[in-house]
């Protein structure tokens, strides 16, 4: 299809395909698939649906990697696990209105498609998916079928963000549909999703691996994110204190501090000291997010915090029997 590898520049599709019958068809709204590169880039998701049957035809495995865009390393750290793990890396992006709340930043968040675009030829993904909120959701978002995972999603992040995590399950669920993946990666900066995934692939009997990818962070340890260009100077200063409190609380167990409540009282005293807002900071059993008792032995520390009106979250994990596999989190 494309014989223009290494120029760096968009050729749209000649074709557009009707959605049923895959034939080409004369109809003209504004499009934007093309091709960068070698990369090719879908707006329908049924061109990128035949795509990755032939691909599926040939023997091929592949890998998947869904994101919002205004890619930065930690992104693209998992785009690189995902070519270690098949021969086609698919990425999506597409900012999931259904996962923000009425009073959240979804009108502000940034959207840098040119610029991921590049990112992702200069990483030599195959195939990235663009769809519009009409592709994804035809029937309004609030007509859609819902995928919600009770419990998982009721704590945490989700206590503060009513409906988010059925938003990022839903969203997940149809793309995962849309490209059904042998494997797909996450990053453990957003544990709770990660955790939400796994078991909802579970539950429903998805056939696709899950894996965990570590989190990238800046070099004074705060975690990257999409949302940290909301920062400003003074409080890009600041930011690193929430994964220095996080670490705190981690040594603090490691030296067999088992006092879970108090160090929990003391992290977030700890971050309102630094100038946040906190939301929660909380140790929890890293498989089922369940409060950590002394019996516990694979830790995770998770912790929001509001720096002015930028809400941050991270975490640590801890495996107080060293001698049994740690595998799962990281492996899925
Ligand atoms: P987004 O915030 O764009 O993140 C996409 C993926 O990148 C997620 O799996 C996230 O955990 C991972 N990621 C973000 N920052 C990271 C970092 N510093 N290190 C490692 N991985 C990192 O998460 C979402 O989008 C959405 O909720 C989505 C899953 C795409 C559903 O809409």
């Amino acid at each position: 299809m494309c014989n223009c590898f290494g120029v760096r520049s968009l050729h749209i599709l000649t074709d557009v395909m009707d959605a049923t019958s895959l034939q080409p068809v004369s109809e003209s709204p504004p499009r934007v698939g093309g091709v960068l590169g070698d990369m090719k880039i879908f707006a329908k998701t049924a061109m990128l649906r035949a795509a990755i049957a032939a691909d599926k035809r040939a023997g091929k495995r592949i890998a998947f990697v869904p994101t919002m865009g205004n890619l930065h390393e930690g992104h693209l750290q998992l785009v690189r696990r995902a070519q270690r793990e098949a021969d086609i890396v698919v990425v999506s992006i597409f900012v999931n209105p259904l996962q923000f709340g009425p009073t959240e930043d979804l009108d502000k968040y940034p959207r840098t498609l040119a610029a991921d675009k590049e990112k992702l030829f200069g990483e030599g993904v195959q195939y990235l998916l663009t769809p519009t909120v009409e592709e994804i959701y035809p029937n309004g978002l609030q007509a859609e079928t819902k995928i919600s995972v009770p419990e998982l999603s009721d704590t945490l992040c989700g206590a503060s963000r009513p409906g988010h995590f059925t938003g990022v399950a839903t969203v997940v669920t149809k793309l995962f549909q849309i490209v059904q993946p042998d494997v797909a990666l996450f990053g453990e900066k957003d544990f709770q999703q990660l955790a939400i995934i796994r078991k909802m692939t579970v539950d429903l009997c998805m056939p696709v691996q899950v894996l965990g990818v570590q989190t990238a962070r800046t070099v004074d340890g705060l975690a990257l994110s999409s949302r940290n260009g909301y920062l400003n100077d003074a409080e890009r200063a600041l930011a690193p204190a929430l994964h220095m409190a996080l670490q705190e609380c981690r040594e603090a167990i490691a030296c067999g501090f088992d006092s879970y409540t108090d160090l929990e009282q003391h992290g977030r005293d700890a971050l309102a000291k630094a100038g946040f807002r906190p939301d929660y900071f909380s140790v929890r059993d890293a498989y089922t997010l369940a409060a950590a008792t002394v019996e516990t032995e694979k830790l995770v520390i998770l912790a929001a915090a509001y720096l002015g009106r930028t809400r941050l979250i991270d975490n640590v994990t801890l495996n107080l029997n060293p001698s049994q596999d740690w595998g799962m989190l990281a492996a899925g």
